[in-house]
């Protein structure tokens, strides 16, 4: 599909995509199977803002994904799933499989009531049946909401709220490493406050005991004995609505992405055979889960559309030893591998021993995802994992972005460490500073932006599209804003710095600073906090909070571990503080509000200028805090 074998056709893609994007698009997405091609390619407008592209087209992206492979890969795997345990079975599902299961539980979902348009929610596991979920949905035109299996029942319900689901499909339980974690009882008390009529199917995984709640949970196994494998796909408008993925912004509320067929099926399945040069027959295998938009392209959609053969893995990287991942790259010789900086590090950590026993000689292309990758950690990945022969590429993209943007072309474009590098064809990337004018010289620091649309981007935010347009359109009309600071070297070459909101990234997950304050505010005893990010070896950035309390508590470690737990139970364990400052004070503005950009400061251990602080209200509160960390 209009593939990019060399620099010289990198080079004439990219120029071709300025010139004439419509030509270039058209081209890309003939390669795909329409029941009707498109009427216009694009329609566009940043400020209301208004994107639309292949107007009038009509496909399904099942048959894209499945349909149109059987012929030739029937036979072959779809997905390889390698279980937690390593001593479990593994499982092989073909492609002729994974169809007939998708048909089948398409009709279960039809079964429940589920019609074109519905949103279904689906909290599961890393488990083939969470891939057979979403295909399903998308065969009948529902709309999958994806919520990652680490959320709690108050974060689920937010989602099953905002989305308005009214049917939630989930598991037993899962396995990480030596825990077994419950989720159908996670549903059910999120499902206790949901005032909107529920069906819930559960997938029996872990064989835990369950409470089924007659005349609204069904069994799996039970409803798709019952069902036909047949399915027609129902024909879809290239802008009907395929998912909804939550992400967090700089409010307390999780947006809901919204993603749509065409564009979105058009750009992941380009992007993946570009950037990895997947040939057929190759092994593709990336770590991330499902629940989050790069499980969404590159280990559902992306990989299906190429007729790839995907593993997907339930365990952790850790156990039962720091080589696992190199056990399983070795297990099913897998060529590409995609992965976290978080996971590099944590591997690296363990020290080079865990790898000696292993070949890793299938590999042929690495790539990292998620954060920025520091110096130390490429340079590992690529020459102890990748042995020095592998393209390692780094892959800036967002959940808003649908697909990579910003990245090396695999053993094509050149590598340059911590330099996501080069924009993908299609995609203009811009610097502004802070009044909104273009930078064009190089190394300077600013905000990145992109001025031209791309046919995987957002195109509302779920019930809200106000919402939408002041996030991403309104700071500087005309451009999508990133949320990212950036800067380009005299190559050309995009290297980015990280977020420049009140966003944080945990190990490659993004989390909100109002909605971690909002659950500690949530404690009994806190009257006020402040979030703010910080250098982690491990995790990229920790999260470190302030907390005023109403009274002095009378063992802070006590109250320490409380505000931890009323995040884990309101967020997730991943929103978790790693670090807690109990404070008399907070440094604020005349106005009041908070100068987290002080905090940042203290938190990063960099005390010795704070910058312009003229309108700090109380200058006492600073050295009060500086003190209240040294203790
Ligand atoms: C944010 C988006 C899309 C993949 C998963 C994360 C950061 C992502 C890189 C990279 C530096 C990166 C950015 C971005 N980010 N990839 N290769 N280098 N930073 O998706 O949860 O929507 O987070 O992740 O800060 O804005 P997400």
């Amino acid at each position: 599909m209009n593939d990019i074998r060399n620099f010289n056709e990198y080079q004439k893609a990219y120029q071709l995509s300025l010139a004439n994007p419509k030509k270039f698009w058209d081209e890309v997405a003939l390669n795909f199977y329409w029941r009707k091609k498109w009427d216009e390619t694009l329609q566009w407008d940043f400020i209301k803002p208004d994107v639309k592209w292949f107007l009038g087209g009509k496909l399904n992206i099942t048959e894209n994904c499945l349909d149109r492979h059987l012929d030739v890969l029937g036979d072959e795997p779809a997905i390889i799933w390698e279980p937690n345990h390593p001593d479990e079975p593994k499982r092989i599902l073909s492609y002729n499989e994974l169809y007939l299961q998708v048909c089948r539980f398409a009709n279960v979902l039809k079964n429940q009531g589920v019609y074109k348009g519905d949103r279904v929610c689906i909290y599961m596991p890393m488990v083939p049946e969470v891939v057979i979920a979403m295909l399903a949905c998308a065969r009948i035109g529902a709309v999958h909401s994806v919520v990652f299996g680490g959320f709690s029942s108050t974060a689920l319900r937010e989602r099953i709220e905002d989305a308005q689901s009214n049917v939630v499909i989930t598991s037993d339980g899962y396995y990480r490493g030596t825990k077994q974690i419950p989720m159908k009882q996670t549903v059910d008390e999120a499902l206790k406050q949901v005032n909107i009529e529920q069906k819930v199917i559960v997938f029996r995984h872990t064989g835990q005991p369950v409470n089924m709640i007659s005349g609204r949970d069904v069994w799996w196994h039970e409803a798709m004995q019952m069902a036909s494998n047949e399915c027609e796909a129902e024909e879809m408008d290239a802008e009907d609505m395929l998912f909804i993925l939550y992400t967090s912004g700089s409010t307390g509320k999780p947006k809901g992405v919204v993603h749509t067929t065409g564009g979105y099926m058009v750009y992941t399945g380009y992007t993946f055979k570009q950037v990895f040069q997947y040939r057929s027959g190759e092994v593709f295998w990336c770590t991330a889960d499902v629940g989050w938009i790069t499980g969404h392209s590159y280990v559902v959609y992306g990989p299906l559309l190429n007729g790839a053969t995907v593993l997907i893995f339930e365990g952790v990287p850790t156990w039962p030893d720091p080589s696992r991942l190199w056990q399983v790259i070795d297990k099913y010789k897998v060529n590409i591998f995609y992965t976290a900086p978080t996971a590099i590090r944590a591997l690296m950590a363990e020290g080079d021993d865990w790898l000696k026993p292993y070949s890793l000689q299938s590999l042929r292309v690495i790539g990292s995802v998620g954060e920025p990758i520091n110096q130390e950690a490429w340079e590992w990945f690529y020459h102890q994992v990748g042995k020095g022969k592998c393209p390692l590429v780094d892959t800036w993209w967002q959940t808003e972005t649908g697909g990579i943007m910003i990245s090396p072309i695999a053993g094509i474009t050149p590598l340059k460490p911590t330099y996501a590098s080069l924009p993908l064809p299609g995609i203009q990337p811009v610097i502004l500073d802070a009044d909104g004018k273009e930078i064009t010289e190089n190394e300077k620091e600013g905000l990145l932006c992109i001025k031209f649309p791309w046919p995987s981007m957002i195109r509302t935010t779920f019930g809200d599209h106000e919402r939408c347009r002041k996030n991403y359109f309104a700071a500087f009309p005309g451009y999508y804003f990133t949320g990212d600071g950036a800067r380009r070297d005299k190559d050309g070459f995009y290297r980015i710095i990280g977020r420049v909101d009140d966003v944080i990234n945990v190990s490659g997950h993004r989390i909100g600073t109002a909605e971690v304050e909002n659950a500690i505010n949530e404690h009994e005893n806190v009257v006020e906090s402040a979030v703010v990010g910080y250098p982690h070896p491990i995790k990229g950035q920790g999260i470190m909070a302030f907390v005023i309390c109403n009274h002095p508590p009378d063992d802070e470690a006590k109250t320490k571990k409380e505000i931890g737990e009323v995040v884990t139970q309101i967020i997730g364990p991943i929103a978790r503080p790693d670090k807690i400052y109990i404070v008399e004070g907070l440094p604020k503005t005349r106005s009041g509000k908070i100068m987290r950009r002080i905090l940042r400061k203290i938190a990063e251990g960099d005390i010795s200028n704070f910058g312009d602080t003229s309108t700090l209200l109380e200058p006492e509160v600073v050295k009060k805090i500086i003190q209240a960390i040294k203790n």
